[in-house]
């Protein structure tokens, strides 16, 4: 059997407009048309480890620009899994800004998604990409589901919450996330949970995992 490369889909958006959410309900349905889990990696992990500087630098650091994320790595992990092999994924502590010294072992799958706010900004990276999408959902309403739920699941409070929006998560929004858009194969408005567009994506994931076997 001759190997197949395997796929990427490189799915972006602001933060807070769903897009953990549409690749696990992405997830979720291929793995239904077809028995096979997506692989899912998200840029999250591909932070730099700031453990050389102290806590309190660490914690005003702008972790929305793209020099925040260590591209060389997750570049050179994307390449090693469309070449079919394993990488060690590192594992990031948000609460420290640090990687954990642990890792996960991630294994080659036939359809990869990249889920993370920039996965279509590095041009290195786009070009791994078989299919890029963005995420589009108002400012307004991206804000609001942000507030929930760093309230509700990141124990943040009102002003901190407000403080960091201001700051930085909305100029480098306008300035990196928002002009992705430009360069995406696909941009899915997800105002409400976008069905059609999850099985238009679930499918064509599906369609690429059959072609592997
Ligand atoms: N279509 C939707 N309608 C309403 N709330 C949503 C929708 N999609 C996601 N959410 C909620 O919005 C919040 C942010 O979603 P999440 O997937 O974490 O966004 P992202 O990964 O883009 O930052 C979560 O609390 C999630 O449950
Ligand atoms: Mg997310």
């Amino acid at each position: 059997m001759t190997f197949q490369q395997p796929k990427i889909i490189g799915v972006s958006g602001g933060s807070g407009s769903g897009k953990t959410t549409l690749v696990r309900m992405l997830r979720d349905r291929c793995s239904e048309m077809v028995g096979v889990d997506l692989l899912v990696l998200q840029i999250d992990h591909y932070y730099h480890d700031l453990a050389h500087l102290p806590q309190s630098e660490r914690d005003s650091r702008n972790y929305d620009h793209p020099n925040s994320f260590d591209t060389e790595l997750l570049r050179l992990h994307l390449s090693e899994l469309l070449a079919g092999r394993e990488v060690a994924r590192p594992t990031y502590d948000f609460a420290t800004h640090t990687r954990t010294g642990e890792t996960v072992l991630i294994k080659p799958a036939p359809v990869l998604v990249l889920d993370g706010i920039l996965a279509l900004h590095w041009a290195e990276i786009r070009q791994l990409l078989t299919l890029a999408v963005y995420v589009d959902v108002d400012d307004d309403v991206r804000c609001l589901r942000r507030l929930r739920r760093d309230i509700n699941e990141r124990g943040r409070n009102v002003d901190g919450v407000i403080h960091q929006y201001l700051q930085t998560v909305k100029p480098m929004h306008d300035t990196f996330v928002g002009p992705q858009k430009l360069v995406a194969d696909i941009i899915v408005s997800w105002v409400q949970y976008n069905e059609r567009a999850v099985a238009m994506l679930a499918g064509m994931a599906a369609a690429w995992v059959n072609s592997s076997n």
